[in-house]
């Protein structure tokens, strides 16, 4: 069988409506109010707080394809399957509907929808461990669509989910495609990576809860996540098994063999980590809440992607830059979807180019560097110092040093590398590095009561400069609050003071805040302010409303009154990017 790309799209969206499910559009990629991650790594992150029991309003079936990014598979870019960044393609039962269902319409999806046939099939059960009991029921419901015992795999290892800090988890389900290759053993399994087995599907039964003592609870409001990966099965159901020969890449790769006058196939590692790295840069920079490349979080990623992107194209003895014209295909390839990636284009274009001559200055005197350091190295290790010194000097990533050196069988001294950087860097980079690992987004009251304050403060900004000035993001601790805004000047002293006050008058009026759902349309109706870049019509948003004060569209949490919010004071106003200042401030 084969599917297009807006085929499968459709596939998934049409099946899930037909059972109920309202379509909701994908999430920005940069986490909005959640300084705990750096990326949304799941379609199931940006919802935590209604799979904690907060009500959708696009009621209690969803499902949509959102964008992910997991950078803790950088390192293994370069296979038929590995990305950076992927299209997940999930749908959810907040409270709804449970393990039958799900896995009736599991089954009815792969074999009616994709085509698969039943005897290529095989999915894997939680085996029970010491806090929660086997799965039989998921297996037995795998049994009532027709699966034969040698098709159904008790096992531990990854079936399991939920969040690092806890909430709501359970067991799940995975499917896998068997590929017809003999087994590798007598134990062979779908866990195992001998090459019989693709994973496409995962169902994540969440009935439990954890607590903070790490012991499980059962929840009376029980949830279904599930998430397909969109790449994997369309390289699957067009039988090239390799990801990046499916359409999504290809004018990209044609236009990389053009431009190289060299074949993928003879140079499969550095095209596919171009090809991954790149596109993964495109959908960081042109995000609505797309950030340039930096030295911290996101920024940091993002430099380390184009970065090795870079020095895989002078493999391939491409020397100019051509990375822009790279990302054009991109764009074209997924504007339909994600028409944020036309609208920032300029962004994308310029950053890419500005990082390309930046890194080109550095680079050729950093590989000369580099073959001395190979040369001298001793007990297979480059030790921490001198990678520092590649980071500092040449502006080489650790991934990227760790990577020329694994082609020579030497590692790279990571803790070594970390005692430096951590000495000469503001902000750790391990602290950073934690934020990939995901956690539970932060939904404290604290936190809360600060994103109420992000809300008074635009107003009061717009009230004194005017309504060019809009919210360009907004970073959020229980401990402090960033709020970058598009002005093009630095704020003098007075105005900052002026700012204060107001915004603490209005704390002072103990104004109620309140939120009503609404339409898109309805709420840009009334003028709230928010990105209108949805493009669903049926969905639903929050709308909140501050008094006379303020209305925006936000997915909340907010204070439920300005009075909680206690003594407002402004830290620091200094320059974001061009034309957009960034205003530090506590809640006190
Ligand atoms: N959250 C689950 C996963 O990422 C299902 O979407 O696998």
């Amino acid at each position: 069988m084969t599917v297009t790309y807006d085929e499968l799209r459709n596939l998934w969206l049409d099946f899930f409506k037909s059972k109920q499910h309202a379509a909701i559009p994908s999430a920005s990629v940069l986490p909005e109010n959640d300084a705990t991650v750096l990326f949304t790594t799941a379609g199931m992150q940006p919802l935590v707080p209604y799979l904690m029991g907060e009500k959708h309003p696009a009621g209690n079936r969803l499902a949509n394809i959102q964008k992910c990014i997991r950078t803790n598979d950088i390192g293994e870019v370069g296979d038929h399957c590995h990305l950076t960044f992927f299209e997940m393609m999930g749908n959810w039962s907040l409270g709804d509907y449970f393990k039958n269902e799900m896995i009736a319409w599991s089954f009815e999806f792969l074999t009616q929808k994709l085509g698969f046939k039943k005897e290529q099939l095989a999915v894997t059960c939680f085996a029970g461990d010491a806090n929660a009991p086997k799965d039989e029921e998921a297996a037995a419901a795998w049994r009532a669509q027709g699966l034969q015992d040698n098709q159904i795999f008790f096992t531990t290892e990854d079936n399991w989910w939920g969040l690092a800090d806890g909430g709501p988890c359970g067991p799940d389900s995975e499917m896998y495609i068997d590929g017809g290759k003999p087994a590798c053993g007598p134990n062979c399994n779908p866990t195992c990576s001998c090459g019989k087995y693709t994973e496409v599907w995962n169902d994540v039964f969440m009935q439990y809860l954890k607590k903070p003592d790490g012991s499980l609870e059962s929840l009376s409001h029980k949830n279904v996540d599930t998430g397909m990966g969109l790449e994997r099965t369309l390289a699957f159901l067009n039988g090239e098994g390799d990801v990046f020969m499916t359409e999504i890449f290809e004018d990209c790769r044609l236009k990389l063999e053009e431009i190289s006058g060299k074949k993928y196939v003879e140079n499969l590692v550095p095209f596919r980590k171009i090809l991954d790295h790149l596109r993964t840069a495109v959908f960081v920079l042109g995000d609505d809440r797309g950030i340039p490349p930096s030295n911290t979080d996101q920024g940091y990623v993002l430099r380390r992607l184009i970065r090795i992107a870079i020095r895989n194209l002078k493999k391939l003895e491409v020397n100019d830059f051509v990375l822009p014209k790279l990302a054009e295909c991109v764009v074209e390839k997924y504007k339909k979807y994600y028409p944020e990636l036309e609208r920032n284009k300029h962004f994308i274009m310029d950053e890419l180019e500005k990082e390309e001559q930046l890194f080109n200055r550095t680079i050729t005197a950093g590989l000369k560097e580099m073959e001395k350091v190979l040369a001298r190295v001793q007990n297979g290790q480059i030790d921490g110092q001198t990678a520092f010194h590649l980071y500092d000097t040449y502006g080489f990533p650790l991934e990227f040093t760790q990577e020329m050196a694994a082609e020579h069988n030497v590692k790279v001294d990571t803790d070594g590398f970390n005692k430096c950087y951590e000495a000469h860097q503001e902000l750790s980079r391990k602290g950073a590095e934690q934020k990939f690992k995901g956690g539970l987004a932060d939904h404290s009251e604290k936190s809360a009561h600060y994103h109420t304050a992000t809300h008074i403060m635009q107003a009061i900004l717009r009230q004194m400069f005017g309504t060019t000035v809009m919210q360009k993001g907004s970073n959020i601790t229980p401990e402090r609050m960033r709020f970058d805004f598009s002005f093009d000047r630095k704020m003098t002293p007075e105005e900052l003071q002026y700012l204060e006050e107001k915004v603490n008058e209005v704390i002072g009026q103990k104004i109620p805040v309140t939120c009503e759902e609404k339409t898109l349309a309805e709420a840009q109706a009334e003028g709230a302010l928010g990105l209108f870049t949805h493009k669903y019509d049926a969905e639903k948003v929050k709308v909140y409303t501050i008094g006379t004060v303020s209305k925006e569209v936000c997915g909340g949490p907010h204070a439920t009154n300005t009075g909680d919010l206690g003594h407002f004071r402004i830290l620091k106003e200094e320059s974001s990017s061009a034309g957009v200042r960034r205003i530090k401030a506590v809640l006190e």
